[in-house]
């Protein structure tokens, strides 16, 4: 009997526009962001003209600060929200960062490195995971957070399902992905922009337009707020509360695990 977040291997699933089967999606997932690894961060500071550096910092606003909390950090790549709860966090702190894609850790790493963080009590944990089945146990973190990580996922129902197993009762759950604007005339140029500007960026820059032409499609493909919403609620997560930002072309999703 399988759960019904579970895929056969023989269904098919979306790669941006395209239909694959659910067995290769996570391959061409981990070979987008093997090829932009090392551009990653010039590349998002440039698509979003810095836009990202505020989501992301109204998002670290958002995680719990007690001393002591563990903190997970799913589809964490280069390290930019762990090392934004890490800034300000409360004594005691424990923050891991999870993603399936070595080459994104390693340039975690070094950044890591670079601050002067070290993988000690106080430092951070880097470790290849996979959403779907992270390596840790029942109950074992205060805070789940994703950032820009759900929508690359083969199956999001199997991810909330694991953000659910891993939060203990009353932890809090936060994800940040880009949604649909609100906003009807933004929506139209937003389109433009994503379509047009974002895949040639890609070839100028980080060598590969093809990737950033996946980017732009995943985000269409990728629920709204309300149906996510519902999925996260399905999950077996409580309390869920949405927060627009710049007129929805990025949310912010919250909520416990009851
Ligand atoms: C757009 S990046 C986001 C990185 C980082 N959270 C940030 O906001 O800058 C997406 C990340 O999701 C990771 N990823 C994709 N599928 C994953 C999966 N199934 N499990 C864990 N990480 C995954 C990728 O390797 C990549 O590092």
């Amino acid at each position: 009997m399988r759960e019904p977040h579970q895929k056969s291997q023989h269904e098919t699933t979306h790669f941006g526009f395209e239909d694959v089967p659910v067995s290769e999606k996570g391959g061409r997932v981990r070979d987008v962001f093997s090829s932009v690894a090392g551009s990653y961060d010039l590349m998002n500071d440039l698509m979003s003209m810095g836009l990202h550096r505020l989501w992301k910092s109204a998002f670290v606003g958002m995680v719990a600060r007690r001393p002591g909390l563990r903190i997970l950090d799913v589809a964490g790549g280069t390290g930019d929200i762990a090392f934004g709860i890490r800034d300000g966090a409360r004594v005691g702190t424990q923050i891991t960062v999870c993603d399936i894609n070595p080459d994104m850790l390693n340039v975690g790493r070094s950044r890591a490195v670079d601050r002067g963080i070290l993988v000690r009590d106080d430092g951070i944990r880097w470790v290849c995971g996979d959403a779907e089945v992270i390596p840790a146990a029942d109950s074992s973190f205060d805070v789940y957070t994703i950032a820009f990580g759900m929508r690359n996922v083969t199956n999001i129902p199997a991810a909330l399902a694991e953000a659910r197993r891993v939060l203990r009762p009353g932890g809090q759950f936060l994800c940040l992905e880009f949604s649909r604007v609100v906003l009807p005339v933004i929506d139209q140029l937003y389109d433009r922009y994503s379509f047009s500007v974002l895949p040639w960026l890609g070839k100028q820059v980080a060598r590969d337009e093809a990737a950033y032409r996946y980017l732009a499609e995943s985000i269409r493909k990728f629920p709204d707020q309300a149906h996510y919403a519902e999925m996260i609620r399905y999950a077996g997560l409580d309390q869920v509360r949405v927060r627009n930002l710049s007129g929805g072309i990025a949310a912010i999703h919250g909520a416990r695990r009851i």
